[in-house]
């Protein structure tokens, strides 16, 4: 049986103020949520601030992106996975969609940057998704596999045991346009499907979220599809009441 896990990607936002109102409502309500894993990825620079702010041991804290060199060096406006760990962080997202697009993050960086996070005890969420026209054009699981294969060939596929893959169709990342529920599970037993042919039993522990426009009034119904264990949630993760309601959901 795979427990729920639902992380909250906090992208660029957020205030000091903004997030102490955010993690009071977290604390206050974070024990209405049944038995789920949670995170909270917020900018690296208030993770500090955030862990120091939780006054629960049922929210973790994860960082959005590393650097792929482990520990230290001339490498400006980068953060290693030793100052993740410095800092108590549990999670790391890699290779989101928006780090591949804006950031021209390649398959090849983002599998080395799970490697490195994997050998420092940090567990991967690995971002994968196609586009519109990817979908349209009817590569969407030929692009899906390469992402995957990039890790699989960096990692080898008994590390996923300690992976959370993320599926995220770009196309429903802060649009509102969700994938039904049968689009994202069709998606969702793909990539077991996939990961299966190496590892039946990988396949079936590894832990798939959603994410892309999940919001309280939809989180439920995508997540009661066999394939899907949650979500890594945008938007919504910005407010404590659709945070813990999406994470109630999982329950
Ligand atoms: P939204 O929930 O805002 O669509 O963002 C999804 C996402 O990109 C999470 O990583």
């Amino acid at each position: 049986m795979r427990k729920a896990f639902v992380a909250g990607n906090w992208k660029m936002h957020g205030s000091k103020a903004s997030i102490l109102t955010l993690v009071s409502g977290l604390n206050a309500k974070v024990g209405e949520v049944g038995d789920v894993d949670i995170a909270v990825c917020p900018p690296a620079i208030y993770i500090d601030f955030v862990n120091r702010s939780l006054s629960t041991g049922k929210i973790a804290v994860g960082a959005q992106n590393m650097a792929e060199e482990p520990v230290q060096g001339a490498y400006t406006g980068e953060h290693s996975v030793a100052m993740l760990k410095d800092f108590d962080c549990q999670y790391v997202i890699l290779g989101h969609s928006e780090r591949r697009a804006i950031y021209g993050e390649t398959d090849a960086q983002i599998a080395r940057k799970v490697k490195v996070a994997l050998e420092n005890g940090v567990t991967p969420i690995l971002c994968v998704g196609e586009t519109l026209e990817e979908r349209e054009s009817g590569v969407m699981e030929t692009v899906i596999a390469t992402q995957l294969d990039a890790v699989i060939a960096e990692v080898g596929i008994v590390a996923f045991e300690k992976i959370v893959i993320a599926y995220e169709p770009v196309w429903a990342i802060g649009t509102g346009k969700t994938a039904t529920p049968a689009q994202a599970q069709e998606v969702h037993a793909f990539i077991r499907s996939k990961l299966a042919q190496l590892s039946a039993d990988i396949a079936q522990k590894v832990i798939i979220q959603y994410g892309g426009s999940v919001k309280p009034d939809n989180a439920a119904e995508l997540f009661s599809q066999p394939d899907i264990d949650g979500g890594l949630i945008g938007g919504a993760s910005l407010n404590a009441d659709d945070f813990i309601a999406i994470c109630k959901a999982a329950g």
